[in-house]
């Protein structure tokens, strides 16, 4: 697999094509971030508010994988988090908010479902975004690497925990706040 900027692809590419190419990427167990590849990716790509990496898998002339990440300065703690928690990613435990590098949204093609994960899987994609991440922790000293996922996808959560990733706080609108230190890895 290939992984290229959405940018370059764009670039190499021309606007119409990289539109009939996202819109093609299906991924049934998420409609959101289905959408997000389908209609947002594009213009927040343009308007520089998020970056998306493709996998392009040339053989197939597909989009295999992607994933998106941005910069959030206002993360806020809820207010039942535990202190201790607070001190351990910011270092002070009266910090409301902090900032971090967000791997916004993260997935797989439906159309490599059932491929060999020796081929393709995940784990591909994760590791790519924390290389993503690191590359920003080493030019502007960012440590802090989070995502969210739906509480109820237990899954999920295993998912990210074996990537080194830790549960920060869950929110009322079910989604849990996961939470890995760059430099821990
Ligand atoms: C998240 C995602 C990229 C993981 O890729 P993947 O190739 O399935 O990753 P893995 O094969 O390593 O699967 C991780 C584990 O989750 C399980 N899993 C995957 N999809 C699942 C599903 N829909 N329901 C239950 N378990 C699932 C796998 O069986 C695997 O379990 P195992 O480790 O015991 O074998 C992919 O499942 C995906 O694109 N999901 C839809 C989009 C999404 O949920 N994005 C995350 C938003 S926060």
């Amino acid at each position: 697999m290939k992984i290229l900027n959405l940018e370059d692809y764009i670039h190499l590419f021309g606007e119409r094509d990289t539109h009939r190419s996202l819109s093609s990427f299906c991924c049934h167990e998420d409609d959101d971030v289905q959408a997000y590849i389908r209609e947002r990716a594009f213009d927040d790509e343009l308007a520089h508010r998020a970056r998306t990496k493709l996998f392009i898998d040339e053989r197939h002339q597909k989009i295999a994988g992607f994933f998106t990440i941005l910069f959030k300065n206002n993360i806020r703690f809820s207010k039942s988090i535990n202190e201790e928690i607070i001190d351990q990613i910011t270092g002070d435990r009266e910090s409301h908010y902090f900032r971090a590098i967000l791997l916004a949204q993260l997935a797989k093609n439906d159309f490599y479902e059932k491929c060999p994960k020796e081929i393709f899987c995940g784990n591909d994609i994760i590791d790519a975004a924390k290389i993503s991440a690191k590359n920003i922790f080493d030019s502007c000293g960012l440590n802090h690497f989070c995502l969210e996922y739906k509480s109820r996808k237990e899954w999920l959560r295993k998912f990210y925990m074996r990537h080194g990733f830790s549960d920060v706080q869950t929110k009322e609108n079910g989604l849990t706040l996961s939470y890995l230190r760059i430099t821990n890895e």
